[in-house]
């Protein structure tokens, strides 16, 4: 048993506390220790005086590197990062090497996580063999096998054949899926190294336009409708993008959408530095982008944060621009930024925060036991957050072996005291609890 003493609920209200008894929320009321109907001696107590109570963070798109990439990322140093960013789930993307295109791989993916235990890593299952985009993977292998596979994506690349994208709706729909759609048009981007725009102009830098991303949407959203179908998409980064999902909303279309805290704050304006830690797919965009983005957000146009947390090794980002690969760290970092961008201006308050860092992630992903609200008989899967401390960004200090952050040096609000998974602690102070 544990008993969390004086925390607020979603920011709200006085302070109550919580007793957690086998996994599960079973008391919350003021001074518990003397109301409680239990017996409380010997009880592990965590003093949680001014801090925020969260349902745990959700994050739908997380780059872990295993297998293949090792050296930047395993399951473990992954779900480290997450536990001490307030994550109890994540979804692996399926870009590792070998391609999570098969049973097998999603399945060694989900294992390796329940060993590790940090977080549930569920694995996201390739759309196409290999991420080629040809052919379509075995949706229905990975969705019957233990990892139960419901989110598919080819994540890195774009379906961008339409009839394909077409197949692997209606076979997701039948699966109870959704397609994680990272929406750019392949014949618009060719080259591509920052956003198409007067900044990249100036460097000489060949741009992804906005309209590579829209484009896809728009088309994607057509599909879902008229298949019936469920499409999520992913990393949303133009104003244009936001316009798409507003319409395809407001015509009954199943279609979600999530954004990176790194386009929730950052713009091309970073290109200035020439530092390829700001490379990214979708690319920084404009102010105006990042403003639309934070108001869809807050409206829920755009339904949910996710990190696209994606470690690099030094070779691969300390290098000459157009070398570099895209992708910037997020799991420890995504709430301060939300903190930042919403929280502080007034946009969201507590409660939109679990809203988009763990309700709508867990629904859009179709999560039984996540991002349920903090009630008695509920999973005691819960992040406590310290919303008035700052924190200093430094890359060697995360629990990433990679150390890719665009967020270096900046001083954050917002820090993560405690992370708890079905009454577990995971973290806690900054350390995993394995
Ligand atoms: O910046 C990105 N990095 N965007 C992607 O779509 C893939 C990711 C990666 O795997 O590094
Ligand atoms: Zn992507």
């Amino acid at each position: 048993m544990m008993l969390i003493k004086g925390v607020r609920l979603y920011g709200e209200g006085d302070p109550v506390d919580i007793l957690v008894r086998d996994g599960v929320i079973a008391e919350i009321g003021p001074w518990l220790d003397a109301a409680s109907t239990q017996d409380l001696t010997g009880v592990e107590v965590i003093d949680a005086d001014g801090l925020v109570a969260l349902p745990g963070f959700v994050d739908l798109h997380t780059h872990l590197r295993e297998p293949g990439r090792e050296d930047t990322e395993t399951i473990a140093t992954g779900s480290a990062a997450a536990a001490l960013g307030g994550y109890t789930a994540v979804f692996a993307m399926a870009n590792t090497d070998p391609v999570a295109d098969n049973a097998v791989i999603v399945e060694h993916v989900w294992r390796r996580g329940r060993e590790v235990g940090l977080v549930d890593v569920h694995p996201v299952g390739a759309v196409t063999v290999g991420l080629h985009g040809e052919k379509l993977a075995e949706l229905g292998t990975m969705a019957r096998s233990q990892a139960n596979v419901r989110v598919f994506s080819d994540d890195g690349h774009c379906v961008a054949d339409p009839l394909i994208m077409r197949r692997a709706l209606e076979y997701t729909k039948a699966l109870d899926g959704v397609i994680a759609q990272h929406a750019e048009e392949p014949r618009l981007t060719a080259g591509a190294q920052a956003h198409e725009g007067e900044r990249a102009a100036r460097l000489g830098l060949a741009g992804w336009p906005a309209a590579a991303e829209e484009s896809i949407v728009a088309r994607d959203c057509l599909l879902a409708k008229q298949t019936g179908a469920r499409l999520h998409v992913c990393h949303v980064s133009t104003s244009g993008t936001v316009d798409v999902l507003r319409w395809a909303k407001e015509r009954g279309t199943k279609v979600s959408a999530e954004v990176t805290p790194h386009h929730l704050l950052l713009t091309d304006e970073r290109l200035a530095t020439y530092d390829p830690v700001n490379k990214v797919n979708p690319p920084l965009r404009t102010e105006s982008d990042v403003q639309v983005l934070r108001e869809a957000l807050a409206e829920g146009v755009v339904d949910c944060v996710a990190t696209d947390h994606a470690p690099h090794a030094p070779q691969d980002k300390d290098c000459e621009w157009s070398a570099a690969r895209p992708g910037m760290l997020g799991l420890q970092t995504a709430l301060s930024i939300v903190v930042e961008t919403l929280v502080r201006p007034g946009l969201l308050d507590w409660r939109g925060v679990a809203r988009v860092m763990s309700e709508k992630p867990a629904e859009i992903a179709g999560l039984p036991d996540q991002g349920r609200p903090l009630v008695v008989g509920e999973p005691a899967t819960l992040t406590l957050v310290d919303p008035h401390a700052r924190w200093t960004v430094r890359g060697t200090e995360l629990a990433s072996i990679a150390g890719n952050t665009p967020f270096e040096g900046m001083e954050l609000p917002g820090v993560v005291r405690a992370t708890m998974l079905r009454g577990r602690v995971t973290a806690s102070d900054g350390k995993v609890r394995p």
